[in-house]
């Protein structure tokens, strides 16, 4: 596997800590000392499927490519109106791909789908099932959220960013892990009733609930256990890496894990101040922007971890 191009986007919309206090009770001095967090960006009246297009289309565009040299797209996804057709199979239709079509796939891991589908692309380059993989994370979170719930509307913001993988040696190394924890970060869908269910409860929809703490001292303990052994196994030091993306989902969370890693601060660059929590989004739009400023660069050793619903963690070294 091998990263060709990268590119992200952003809903044109951004909503600062003290509009949220217009109608929820909370400050912007409580959400940025809790979280980092001064703005985020909330679709309006974009389409969700049209803003992981254009995160697609400029991940194409800098690998030098064309839609129809795609021939496999993997899509990481949890928050989208449609949970049929996939978003994978949407977004080649809106790139008006032409053929031959090729495989589509969603991957639902929660805000670590991203690094998990890199694992799971270079498996799928290594055996050849594929040679140019667009793989895009797209994420609306916002539209999880209970907007008169203080302790979640005010996390989360909504973007889309993109990679296209070609072949190549860059993965260093790799550890997914879940520990099956069904009530720590849950939302359910609203599903039909049916004339024979019975169970009580069992269609009830909720929006986004979370146990903020239980999630934060998981994070926190799972990163720096989990990035410390898997540089070492990789033969690396923490010194050797060049870029620490960790997912953005509190800045008190990666200050913990960088501490707790004694690496500096310009190695782990940040976006959850601007974007607030993208979920799977954070990674790509973080790794686009650090490419489109010339901070990472080719040969960079890049280290991404993310943690989140299932609970779920991931940690993915690369070469750049
Ligand atoms: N504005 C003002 N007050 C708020 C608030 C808000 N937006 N949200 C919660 N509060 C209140 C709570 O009601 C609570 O009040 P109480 O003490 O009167 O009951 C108080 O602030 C403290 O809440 P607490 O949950 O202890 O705060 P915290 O320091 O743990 O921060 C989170 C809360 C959610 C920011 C933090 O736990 C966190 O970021 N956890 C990880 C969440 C995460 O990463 N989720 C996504 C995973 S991908």
């Amino acid at each position: 596997m091998k990263i060709l191009g990268t590119g992200s986007a952003l809903p044109k919309k951004v909503v600062t800590n003290d509009m949220l206090s217009e109608f929820l009770d909370t400050s912007d001095e409580w959400i940025t000392t809790r979280t980092g967090i001064k703005t985020r960006h909330i679709i309006t009246d974009e389409r969700f499927e049209d803003l992981a297009t254009e995160a697609a289309g400029r991940a194409i565009d800098a690998a030098g490519l064309c839609p129809d040299d795609i021939d496999y797209i993997v899509c990481s996804n949890v928050s989208n109106l449609f949970i049929t057709p996939h978003l994978s199979s949407i977004i080649m239709g809106n790139l008006g791909m032409k053929g031959p079509l090729c495989p589509t796939m969603d991957v639902n891991a929660a805000c670590v789908g991203f690094v998990q589908s890199l694992d799971v692309c270079d498996a799928l380059l290594a055996t050849g099932r594929a040679k140019h993989i667009l793989l895009v994370a797209a994420e609306e979170c916002t539209r999880f959220c209970d907007w008169t719930d203080r302790n979640c509307a005010v996390l989360f913001g909504d973007g889309a960013g993109a990679v296209v993988l070609g072949q190549g040696d860059s993965l260093v190394a790799s550890k997914i892990t879940t520990i099956p924890m069904p009530d720590v970060i849950v939302y359910q869908n609203p599903m039909e009733a049916t004339p024979f269910e019975t169970r009580e409860g069992i269609d009830t929809h909720s929006a986004l609930v979370m146990k903020g703490r239980e999630v934060f001292r998981m994070a926190v303990t799972s990163a720096a256990r989990d990035i410390a052994s898997v540089t070492a196994d990789a033969g690396l030091t923490l010194g050797d890496i060049d870029h620490f993306l960790l997912h953005q989902a509190n800045l008190r969370i990666n200050e913990a894990i960088r501490e707790n890693l004694n690496q500096p601060q310009e190695k782990f660059p940040t976006n959850v101040q601007r974007f607030g929590n993208t979920s799977s989004a954070s990674i790509p739009l973080l790794l686009d922007e650090g490419v489109r400023e010339g901070k990472i660069r080719r040969g960079d050793t890049i280290l991404m971890s993310a943690f989140g619903a299932g609970f779920v963690s991931g940690i993915v070294i690369l070469k750049y």
